[in-house]
């Protein structure tokens, strides 16, 4: 489905990518872990093409989709929940959805985004700025979903949440499997990733340094845990 080969980026002379190698499943969850600083973030920016890679590959398909400009990764179905929500505090619920629709949704009609996020139908009328954190992040998800993406990147959205809303944003990210949405879930929190991954990757310093399935990934969690993610 999506598969990073190779891919190098920079911000200006910092060469922060070296040759990540990712293999992403359809409908299924990838988690990416590692310490903060190491190009999480980057690799998400990367495949959406806010950063330009400037070596390797993004197959999203039969597509080497690095290089194009964003808003062509997006049309060709790649969706990004950016690390912090950045959703439009003087906009409704409702508004925050409708902005993103390129066309009316087919998949993911407001409708079917309230059967998913219950709390945020309550909530259609109220601005961005009356949400609370979980809200705000299930809405980030839910405008997200207004594309009918077949690739949905989150970058850390269990931040700053508190456990009730993590396990309600882990029952979203199980749901968007069974409908065939292809996840790449980029965290902290290693209990919430592995309550919700089929797979798990880790990077160092730009640098896939391991992927593997969750039940391999938990075998030698404690070691692969002291090695790449402990300080
Ligand atoms: N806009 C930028 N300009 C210059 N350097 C940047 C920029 N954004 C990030 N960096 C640097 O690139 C490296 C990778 O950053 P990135 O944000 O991808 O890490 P991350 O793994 O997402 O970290 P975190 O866990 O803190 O979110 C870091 O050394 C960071 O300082
Ligand atoms: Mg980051």
């Amino acid at each position: 489905m999506l598969r990073l080969e190779g891919l190098h980026a920079f911000y200006g002379a910092g060469h922060i990518l070296h040759g990540v190698d990712l293999a992403i499943p359809r409908a299924k969850v990838t988690a990416v872990l590692g310490r903060n600083g190491v190009g999480k973030t980057t690799t998400v920016r990367a495949i959406m093409g806010l950063v330009p890679p400037r070596g390797g590959r993004v197959w999203l398909d039969d597509d080497d989709i690095a290089g194009w400009p964003p808003h062509r990764i997006a049309r060709a179905g790649v969706a990004y929940v950016p690390e912090g929500r950045l959703i439009f505090p003087d906009l409704t619920v409702v508004e925050n959805i409708r902005v993103a629709e390129r066309v009316p949704a087919r998949q993911w009609t407001l409708t079917r985004l309230f059967d998913l996020f219950p709390s945020l139908a309550e909530r259609a009328r109220n601005k961005g700025s009356q949400l609370s954190g979980g809200e705000q992040q299930m809405l980030a998800v839910a405008r997200a979903l207004a594309t009918d993406p077949k690739v949905m990147l989150l970058d850390e959205p269990s931040q700053g949440l508190a456990p009730l809303v993590v396990r309600e944003l882990a029952r979203v990210i199980a749901r968007l499997r069974e409908e065939g949405v292809t996840v790449l879930l980029v965290e902290q929190n290693l209990k919430f990733a592995e309550s919700v991954a089929d797979e798990v990757c880790m990077l160092v310093k730009g640098r896939r340094v391991y992927q593997g399935t969750l039940a391999a990934f938990q075998q030698e969690r404690e070691t692969l845990k002291a090695n790449y993610l402990t300080v």
